[in-house]
């Protein structure tokens, strides 16, 4: 196993101590994302369920016969998901997998926000060093695009890649911001713009960041 699916591991495997009997579980999307998955379905018949945020998280929740309810069931206790970047202020850019719409709504609901990531995705400055993902529905691409290009970014078309609700990805370089709420603000303005990769407005509450050694605690 490489170093960095190691460091996913142990940040995975220091999220299972934030999971109780009777929890109702949301689960995000990605590589960190489903070894917690797989490290879940040991709990699977003492959790309430899960809730998913992704079809690929709901095909692997059923693979490991873990119950997956929905919202309709009611707020998860806990959120765990994975993360493109972090800052010391534990928000974050996430999207890189094309599933930050599902993973902000079960996010935004959720009691408590725990992301799992590797040591290699801290950066001071969000939007640095990993494009900002946005979901935007088809008919606005263009519109949506001039309007990135006239903020000063470089909006990337994600070609060939439909997200679970029906909308393309824009990938948005050269945009590194220090506000990383007024810029999720200032994005969700704009029409056509389903969802954009920042969660600040609703940061996490706590980042396991894991390393050759385990996971450091950012709380
Ligand atoms: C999915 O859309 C993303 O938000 C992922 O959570 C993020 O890309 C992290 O993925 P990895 O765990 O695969 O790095």
């Amino acid at each position: 196993m490489s170093d960095q699916n190691t460091f996913k591991k142990n940040a995975a495997a220091a999220a299972m101590r934030y999971i109780e009997d009777g929890m109702l579980v949301g689960v995000g999307t990605g590589s960190t994302t489903n070894y917690f998955i797989d490290m879940l379905a040991e709990k699977r018949d003492s959790i309430r369920g899960a809730i998913s945020s992704s079809g690929a998280t709901e095909d692997r929740l059923k693979k490991n016969g873990i119950p997956v309810m929905t919202l309709a069931d009611g707020d998860p206790d806990v959120y765990v998901d994975g993360a493109d970047r972090f800052n010391n202020l534990k928000q974050l850019i996430k999207g890189g997998g094309g599933a930050l719409t599902g993973e902000k709504i079960v996010a935004s609901v959720s009691r408590k926000f725990i992301c799992i990531a590797d040591e290699t995705k801290r950066e001071v400055r969000l939007g640095t060093s990993f494009p900002l993902p946005i979901a935007v529905i088809p008919a606005a691409r263009s519109s949506v695009a001039r309007q990135i290009l006239a903020m000063g970014g470089n909006p990337v078309y994600r070609n060939g890649f439909m997200t679970d609700n029906g909308n393309v990805i824009l990938d948005i370089h050269d945009l590194a911001f220090d506000e990383p709420i007024a810029m999720e603000q200032k994005l969700n303005n704009i029409p056509g713009i389903v969802c954009n990769g920042i969660f600040a407005l609703h940061a996490a509450d706590v980042v396991l960041i894991g390393n050759a050694a385990g996971a450091d605690v950012l709380a």
